[in-house]
């Protein structure tokens, strides 16, 4: 049985004979022309980890990449097909990154060593098994959100990431830049957003309840290099970044660096600090001109950096305190006509919806976006369960599916004592590889508005890249299997089948350098006592968790 994650559909496994393909030094890579970013890629990763030099030739050994309409036609542009047969290794995709994510299961083929950075015996033998496989992505939008902001993570480990998402077959990276704890990325026309905003004196040391704060500052950023440099290694892998700058809530970052951007008549401004401590706060943006033309600068400079249609406004979880007490908001609000502060934060969203329109992008956020009405364009990240994601796919808006019960990652893996990371719902392997991105309410015309689903890993809890990988993987598996295989219905999954192919992929996770947490629970140095005050219990109810639709 091949052990591919995820898995094509069963029925094209069929070898068209029994054995396997040499591979040697003579074996050439035959890259036809829109192929040669995928011939570039198996150079610089299998070629490097089996010591292969892949030249260009014509040799009768080969592998050889191909780009064919009709392939488009049959199985849509990030399809392919993949036959090793007695006389070559042909890959054929609708597109260039169908090529891409074939070339993503002939590395699986080749087992966990080709996952290396260096071959372990230069004099090793290397083949791959006689196959044909016809396979096919269910969304189009197969993404992973990664928050850079609770905590930061140097661009090293995003690239890396992004070599675990393509490892995946996932596409979309959300890029959660800023936040109340930080701001990560240089804004050229607003320098101090990063030399202020980036940094926090000190941090709170696991669950907000915990009495407890580390004593080292924490920040940085990415400078403008660093995004072009993430964007085209991410296009490399054909996956596609989507920033996310949060607007009018999560901001104190922001307003910490430019005091003028809160509320200032109701709270001291120039006093507030990059946060540091987790939750949602009373800070928001002021409703001015002035505010909207500093973010308009925000993503004018963000527009030149990102190739993404779609820009995340965030949205999310804004506070309507500040707005309520301040005289000049309530001023702006009259002046508007909004009748209440719930159609102040959607004017806020309306306009930037409106703008990137305007530029030819368009505005995806948090599913609060949805209460004040929503141009046509907009689409939403549905966060708060399905109900979010059902009434925008109802109202002809495009969602992603994401709900927090199902694959928020920072949510604890089993409900033992032994869990680093003691909040949220217990999310096991199992129950995310049954999350159904697609709810029965929705009628087959509503559903295609279910244009993709990802899943979320807020930091909070993960100081640092360990942490992150423990609880990303190897739920991400099953995710991924999740966002491009058509399983059957959550009931009818092969969850044990599934388990069985994870032998195989814990092999290449472990190659990759990948600190997952093992079947059993986790490693010894992967456990750590909870700090004071933060027990089991302060999470979201444990029981009680909404089931899988
Ligand atoms: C969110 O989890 N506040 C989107």
């Amino acid at each position: 049985m091949l052990d591919l994650v995820p898995a094509p559909p069963a029925a094209a496994w069929a070898p068209p004979a029994q054995g396997h393909y040499p591979l040697g030094r003579d074996t050439v890579l035959v890259a036809h022309p829109g192929t040669e970013g995928v011939a570039r890629w198996l150079r610089a990763t299998v070629g490097a980890a089996t010591g292969l030099p892949l030249p260009e030739g014509d040799d009768s050994s080969r592998i050889e990449l191909r780009i064919d309409p009709e392939v488009e036609d049959e199985l849509g542009p990030e399809g392919y097909r993949l036959v090793v047969d007695g006389y070559l290794v042909l890959l054929v995709g609708g597109s260039a990154a169908g090529v891409f994510w074939g070339a993503q299961t002939l590395r699986q083929l080749l087992g966990p060593d080709a996952y290396r950075r260096a071959p372990l015996d230069p004099a090793r033998e290397w083949s791959v098994p006689m196959v044909a496989i016809e396979d096919k992505p269910r969304f189009g939008w197969r993404g992973l959100m990664l928050d850079v902001s609770r905590h930061f993570m140097p661009k090293d480990g995003v690239l890396r990431y992004l070599d675990l998402l393509a490892a995946h077959k996932l596409n979309v990276f959300h890029f959660h830049l800023t936040d109340d704890q930080g701001w990560r990325v240089e804004i050229k026309r607003h320098p101090k957003l990063t030399e202020i905003g980036g940094w926090r004196a000190r941090t709170k040391w696991g669950h907000r309840a915990s009495g407890l704060w580390t004593d080292t500052p924490h920040g940085g950023y990415y400078t403008q290099d660093d995004i072009r440099e993430i964007v085209a290694y991410a296009a490399e892998r054909h996956i596609t970044v989507v920033p996310e700058i949060d607007i009018p809530g999560h901001s104190q970052a922001a307003i910490t660096a430019y005091p003028e951007l809160g509320n200032s008549d109701v709270v001291d401004t120039a006093a507030i600090e990059v946060w540091d401590t987790w939750g949602i706060n009373a800070n928001v943006l002021a409703p001015t001109d002035e505010t909207l033309r500093f973010y308009e600068g925000v993503f004018e400079e963000l527009l030149a950096l990102f190739p993404s249609t779609f820009i995340h406004v965030g949205g999310d979880e804004a506070m309507k305190d500040q707005w309520k007490a301040s005289p000049a908001a309530q001023a702006r609000m009259k002046e508007l006509g909004l009748a209440d502060e719930d159609e102040l934060q959607s004017w806020f969203i309306r306009h930037f919806d409106t703008w990137l329109s305007e530029r030819g992008r368009r505005l995806i956020g948090w599913d609060e976006i949805l209460e004040g009405g929503l141009a046509p364009g907009a689409a939403v990240s549905s966060w708060r369960g399905y109900a979010g994601g059902i009434a925008a796919a109802k109202a002809g808006h495009d969602v992603v599916m994401c709900p927090e019960q199902q694959v928020y990652l920072d949510h604890r893996q089993d409900g033992g004592p032994d869990e680093p990371m003691p909040i949220g719902y217990v999310r096991t392997l199992e129950d995310v590889y049954r999350f159904e991105p697609v709810p029965p309410q929705l009628t087959e015309e509503e559903a295609r508005h279910v244009i993709g689903t990802q899943a979320n890993v807020w930091t909070e809890v993960m100081e640092n890249q360990g942490r992150v990988d423990y609880q990303t993987f190897p739920r991400l598996a099953a995710f991924a299997e999740v966002a491009w295989s058509a399983l059957p219905a959550p009931a009818d999954r092969d969850f044990a089948g599934f388990e069985t192919r994870m032998a195989g992929h814990y092999a290449r996770l472990d190659a990759m350098g990948v600190g997952y947490r093992p079947p059993g629970g986790p490693l010894p140095w992967q456990k750590r006592p909870a700090p004071e005050g933060m027990t089991a219990s302060l999470g979201r109810p444990i029981e009680g968790a909404p089931p899988n639709v």
